[in-house]
């Protein structure tokens, strides 16, 4: 039985301050969801005081990329060492990270390895753009991305890593993929993909998540397709009540609540 996860990727919104301001209102409303891992992901330098805020509420913290060197003259880069301890999960991989940051598939990898060997948990974000999607190369670019992101990754290190299918074409742009689309790619190459890599049992518990214009409206009937675990949620994630609402619905969907 897979747990379903909501995480909210704030993308660059909020102050450390609103950062805190919002997950003690967050503690109120969603603390007693323990069916459901909930996960917020701030900007960087919010972690240092919503992190210790979160301690022992059962909502945990991500952070939404990560450098793939321990260290080095990397300028504004953060690495997995100065996470440890401060951040549960990492996002790898986010469409935004591989358009304006120059993030590839191999640096995905790299990203993968150093959070894993670092006791983070990565979030490996895939997707194809709008272009692929009309071209019908969605299968094959979700695959070699997927493919590319784990190479050399173990199966117990499998075990700690959660997969979200975000198409680009969906994320900020208020259109999502209906759920028949996702659940047929989540389903049909992400999940299938995984079984031939690393097993029944393993990919069996793989929680993947649908990214892409998630909101309380159209929550449940993604989530209602077998093979979808959760949300990646970006805007839906920034207000108390959107999120509220989109935990509870994962838990009610999943017959959890
Ligand atoms: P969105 O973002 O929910 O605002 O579309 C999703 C994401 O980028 O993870």
């Amino acid at each position: 039985m897979r747990k379903p996860m909501i995480a909210g990727n704030w993308k660059m919104h909020k102050t450390p301050a609103e950062a805190l301001e919002f997950v003690n209102e967050l503690k109120e409303t969603i603390g007693r969801f323990e069916q459901v891992s909930r996960v917020v992901i701030p900007p960087y330098v919010a972690l240092a005081g919503i992190s210790p805020a979160l301690r022992g509420s059962g909502i945990k913290v991500g952070a939404q990329d990560v450098h793939h060197a321990e260290s080095g003259a990397y300028t504004g880069s953060v690495s997995a060492p100065m996470l440890k301890g401060m951040v549960d999960y990492v996002i790898i991989g986010h469409s935004e990270t591989r358009e304006y940051l120059g993030v590839t598939d191999e640096l995905v990898n790299k990203k993968t390895k150093i959070s894993l060997a670092n006791g983070l948990k990565p979030i490996v974000a895939i997707g194809e753009k709008l272009d692929q999607n009309e071209a019908g190369r969605t299968e094959e670019v979700c695959r070699t991305q997927l493919e590319t992101a784990l190479q050399n990754i173990t199966p117990e290190q499998m075990e700690n890593i959660v997969i979200a299918y975000e198409p680009v074409w969906a994320i900020g742009t208020g259109k999502t993929a209906t759920p028949e689309q996702a659940q047929s790619i989540i389903g049909g190459v992400i999940r299938p993909l995984i079984i031939n890599l690393y097993g029944h049992d393993i990919a069996g518990d793989t929680i993947i998540l649908y990214g892409g214009s998630m909101k309380p409206d159209n929550c449940a009937a993604l989530m209602r397709q077998a093979d979808i675990d959760g949300g990646l949620i970006g805007g839906a994630s920034l207000k108390v009540d959107d999120f509220t609402s989109l935990v509870r619905i994962a838990a009610e969907t999943k017959h959890l609540a």
